[in-house]
């Protein structure tokens, strides 16, 4: 039973809305949100959750953050929208890309601003073939890999390919010249090898993709530095250093999607630091501004911009460089670098995978552990001998009873494996993380 004023808006909501990633027409619906501070949430009916998932990875600097409100108010009195089409520009927005350019990495200093990741990733996209075209060259494939998810426009989600193409499903025909090339989840390795004996062969296989397109029609190859929405998979540390010189070998420019891993996720900067490896192009958003508002950018090489010098492009969007989204980007940076959310996302992370392989790994259900900083994931399991997956609705209505004891936790359903997601803001304190971790533990022992 739920309160009168919860069922009127469920009825609103049912009768006027239509969700992303929901059923439509779904009738059990909720929680709906109220409010919300720091790292919890709170439902009409005063529940109090944790938000294990950060909204969608996208509530990354947790709620309430003072300076990013008070910066977001400042700007809308000023100057709330002007773009950034053509020749006119605006203050906010070039002070932030000053401040951006002090941190983004070597070689990535010039920018394209968007409203979030999907249309970041379509401007990489388009650059990077706009770049080839500029050459003369008719280098226009894209190569993703299996269970990565990259976005769902009409140009992005054909690079995402989450479970059995998911995300396809009943969108045909979808944009020609995507090919994927196999994901490094270790766990389920697509070749059914063993690390490290199988000797990568997920990153070289890349290259006979490449080859077999014919690497004079590939344009880029666009990587997850860790698998988010597959269920937060950090890849064989020598993955990317093979797929780069790979890239570099054919001329095929390499895009980092760091929506998820940017700004601090994973324990860097940046997930490239991990591996000390360079994108061509990358792309940002979620954390650029903890979603406090609709923001992201393409982060792109002096290689492309230079070799786009001159070139007009008919690429933009209305709100490309919206005043106020980078107001608020710029107090998030700020704030990013004065607490030291970062290295918290380290210190917090490292101590949660000591928890959960000293702890939650010897549960008969946990398959896998893995991931990287406060971007980290458990596999469950049916049997663990046969590595037997859940079923999607048993997953979900397991889901449903952790948020009823207080954590909200995302889940990655995939064609042979489930996994949960836990990536929690990157304020996240040691104490909180012990105490979602004390709901989740006898949460996963106790599941059949
Ligand atoms: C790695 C990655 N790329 C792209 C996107 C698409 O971003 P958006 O939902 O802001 O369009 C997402 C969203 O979850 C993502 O995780």
């Amino acid at each position: 039973m739920v309160s009168k004023r919860t069922e009127e808006l469920l009825t609103l909501d049912r009768r006027y809305l239509i969700h992303g990633f929901g059923v439509v027409g779904d009738e059990e619906l909720g929680p709906i949100i109220e409010r919300a501070e720091g790292i919890r949430c709170w439902d009409t009916e005063g529940n109090a959750y944790f938000d294990a998932a950060s909204q969608q990875t996208s509530n990354t600097l947790g709620h309430g953050q003072k300076d990013i409100i008070d910066a977001i108010c400042q700007q809308v009195r000023k100057l709330q929208f002007a773009h950034l089409l053509a020749k006119q520009s605006n203050v906010p927005i070039i002070e932030y890309a000053r401040d951006l350019a002090q941190v983004s990495p070597p070689g990535l200093k010039h920018f394209f601003f968007n409203n979030g990741g999907t249309e970041a990733v379509e401007t990489s996209f388009k650059l990077a073939r706009l770049y080839w075209w500029k050459q003369d060259k008719s280098k226009y494939k894209i190569i993703s890999l299996q269970n990565a998810f990259h976005g769902v426009g009409l140009g992005s989600v054909p690079a995402t390919r989450v479970g059995s193409g998911t995300f396809w499903t009943g969108f045909a025909p979808l944009a020609p010249g995507f090919i994927q090339a196999p994901h490094f989840y270790c766990n389920r390795c697509p070749f059914h090898l063993k690390y490290p004996s199988c000797d990568i062969l997920c990153a070289h296989y890349v290259e006979e993709t490449i080859r077999a397109e014919g690497a004079d029609s590939v344009a880029a190859c666009i990587v997850e530095p860790v698998l988010g929405a597959a269920g937060n998979i950090a890849p064989p540390p020598e993955y990317f250093s093979i797929v780069r010189q790979i890239c570099t070998d054919h001329d095929v420019f390499l895009i980092g999607d760091e929506i998820q891993t940017g700004f601090g996720r994973t324990g860097k900067l940046w997930a490239q630091e991990h591996w000390n490896v360079k994108w061509d192009l990358m792309t940002i958003a979620k954390a650029i501004n903890g979603c406090y508002l609709p923001f992201g950018a393409t982060l792109v090489s002096d290689r492309i911009f230079e070799g786009l010098k001159g070139t007009m492009l008919w690429h933009g969007f209305t709100q490309h460089g919206n005043p106020v989204s980078a107001a608020a980007a710029k107090a998030a940076l700020k704030l990013i670098i004065r607490d030291k959310l970062v290295e918290n996302a380290e210190k917090v992370g490292n101590y949660v995978l000591e928890r959960l392989n000293g702890e939650f790994k010897a549960l008969p259900n946990v398959s896998n552990i893995s991931g990287q900083g406060l971007m980290l994931g458990i596999e469950l399991v049916r049997n663990k001998t046969a590595g037997t997956p859940f079923d999607a609705a048993i997953m979900s209505k397991w889901q449903r009873e952790l948020l009823s004891k207080g954590l909200y936790v995302r889940l990655a359903q995939a064609r042979n494996y489930s996994r949960i997601r836990f990536n929690p803001p990157i304020i996240t304190t040691r104490e909180e993380a012990d105490e979602m971790l004390d709901i989740l533990y006898p949460a996963i022992a106790g599941f059949k």
